[in-house]
C-alpha cells in the first residue's frame, strides 16, 4: 500500500491518509451564507470519497470581507446549526473537515456586503469599488473577526480551522509588497508585513485553545512585481512555526497575475512535470521549516503525489479541481484504479460556482452531451 494511504497527524488531529481537498467556493449557501442541505452533500461525497481532510470554500468572517455569492459565513452565531450540521453529515461518514476562514480585502464584492471594502493600503481594482486602506482600529477588529470565526467552527463541531492568507486576499495583500504600502507597524519590512497574520493566529489559539489543529494557506509567489517571493514566503512559515501554528498549505498566484498564474492555473496539464507548480518553494520550505506542508497546485497523478511524499517534498496531497471532476477519486485511488484525474485545468467549473448553480465539472458534462450526440 501506498505510503499516501497510511494514517498521518497534523497537530491533534489523525487522518486516516495524506490526501487533503483543498479549499473550494462551492456557491452553494444560502445568499446570506448559511450551510444549505446541498453544500453539506458536497462534503459528503467527499467523506464518502476517502478524502483525508475536506477544507471548506472560503467562509467570510464578516460582512464587508464577502467575496462572492453563496458563500459561507461565520461571522455570527445564526450559522452555527447549519455548520454543526454540516459537521455531523461529515463525520458521520467518517469524514474530517476544516473550516477555511477568510476576508477577501480589496477583493470583497462590495455590491453583495453593501460596505466599503478595505485592504492594506489604499486600491482600486480594475473593474471594481475602490478599497481603502485599514486602519488600526479597523486591524484590531479583524483580528477579533478571525478568532471569533474559529471559536464557532469549534463550537460547530469542526476538526479543525485553516486561515486563508494566500491568493490575493486580505491577508495576502498584507504580506505582498505590491498591495502593503503602508508607513506603520504592518507595512515594509516583511515582519511588519507578517503582523497582522501573526495576530490572527495568536488571537485564534487563545480563542480555541492550544490543541485547536491550526493550519494557514500561504501564497509561496504572488507573480506579481513586486510581490511576495519564495524565500519570504519561507520566512512567513518559520514565523508560523513559532505561534503554534499546525500545518501551512503553500499555494500560489492572485487574479492580478492573469490566468496562467492564478491560484487554479488555467492550462492543461501534459506531463508529470508540470504537476505541482510550486514544488520548487516547497522544497526550500523543508529545508527551513519544521511544520508538515500541505502542497498544492496542479496535482493530478498518483504517482507524482506519491514521489512528492517519498522524497520529502510535501507531507500531505492537496486537491481542488481534481476533486470537483471526480469527488470519489482518492477512493478510485485506493482501490487500485491509478489513472490520473481527467481535470482538463480550463476552468470552466467557476462558472456555476459564481452563477447560481453551485460548482461542478462543467467539462465532463459537455463531453456527456456530445457522446450522447
Ligand atoms: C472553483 C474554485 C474555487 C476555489 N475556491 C477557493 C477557496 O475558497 N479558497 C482557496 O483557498 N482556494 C480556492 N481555490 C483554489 C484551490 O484551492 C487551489 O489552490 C487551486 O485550484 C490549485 O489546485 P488544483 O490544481 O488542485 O485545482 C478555488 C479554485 C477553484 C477552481
Ligand atoms: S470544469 Fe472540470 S475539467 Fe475543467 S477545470 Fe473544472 S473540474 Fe477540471
Amino acid at each position: 500500500m501506498s505510503l499516501l494511504f497510511e494514517p498521518s497527524t497534523i497537530g491533534r488531529l489523525t487522518l486516516p491518509n495524506r490526501f487533503v481537498r483543498s479549499a473550494t467556493f462551492e456557491g452553494l449557501a444560502t445568499p446570506e451564507g448559511a450551510v444549505t442541505p446541498a453544500l453539506t452533500q458536497r462534503m459528503v461525497e467527499l467523506a464518502l470519497g476517502q478524502v483525508g481532510l475536506i477544507i471548506t470554500g472560503h467562509t467570510m468572517v464578516s460582512l464587508e470581507g464577502r467575496a462572492g455569492p453563496c458563500q459561507m459565513a461565520a461571522h455570527s452565531d445564526a450559522f452555527l446549526p447549519g455548520l454543526t450540521a454540516m459537521t455531523q453529515a461529515v463525520h458521520k461518514a467518517q469524514g474530517r473537515i476544516a473550516l477555511q476562514l477568510a476576508h477577501a480585502g480589496y477583493m470583497a464584492n462590495t455590491e453583495l456586503s453593501g460596505l466599503p471594502a478595505l485592504g492594506a493600503s489604499d486600491f482600486t481594482p480594475e473593474g471594481g469599488q475602490p478599497a481603502r486602506a485599514a486602519t488600526v482600529q479597523d486591524l484590531a477588529r479583524l483580528v477579533q473577526n478571525f478568532a471569533m470565526a474559529a471559536q464557532r467552527a469549534k463550537t460547530a463541531g469542526f476538526d479543525a480551522v485553516q486561515v486563508h492568507a494566500a491568493h490575493g486576499y486580505l491577508l495576502s495583500q498584507f504580506l505582498s509588497p505590491y498591495f502593503n504600502k503602508r508607513q506603520d507597524q504592518y507595512g515594509g519590512p516583511l515582519e511588519n508585513r507578517a503582523r497582522l497574520l501573526l495576530e490572527v493566529v495568536r488571537a485564534i489559539r487563545q480563542a480555541v485553545g492550544p490543541d485547536y489543529p491550526l493550519l494557514v494557506k500561504l501564497n509561496s509567489e504572488d507573480f506579481i512585481e513586486p510581490g511576495l517571493v519564495p524565500a519570504e514566503a519561507i520566512q512567513v512559515a518559520a514565523l508560523l512555526e513559532q505561534e503554534s501554528v499546525d500545518a501551512v498549505e503553500l499555494s500560489g498566484g492572485c487574479k492580478l497575475a492573469g490566468p496562467g498564474r492564478m491560484p487554479a492555473r488555467q492550462g492543461r496539464i501534459k506531463s508529470p512535470e508540470d504537476e505541482g507548480y510550486y514544488r520548487q518553494a516547497a522544497r526550500m520550505y523543508q529545508q527551513e521549516v519544521g511544520l508538515p506542508l500541505i502542497l498544492v497546485g496542479g496535482l493530478r497523478s498518483l504517482e507524482v503525489a506519491e514521489a512528492l511524499v517519498r522524497d520529502g517534498v510535501a507531507d500531505f496531497i492537496s486537491l481542488c479541481r481534481p476533486l470537483i471532476r471526480e469527488p470519489g477519486l482518492i477512493k478510485r485511488w485506493r482501490e487500485g484504479d491509478r489513472r490520473p484525474s481527467a481535470c482538463l485545468s480550463d476552468n470552466l467549473c467557476y462558472g456555476p460556482a459564481f452563477d447560481g448553480r453551485g460548482v461542478f465539472c462543467v467539462a465532463e458534462s459537455l463531453e456527456k452531451d456530445q457522446s450522447s450526440r
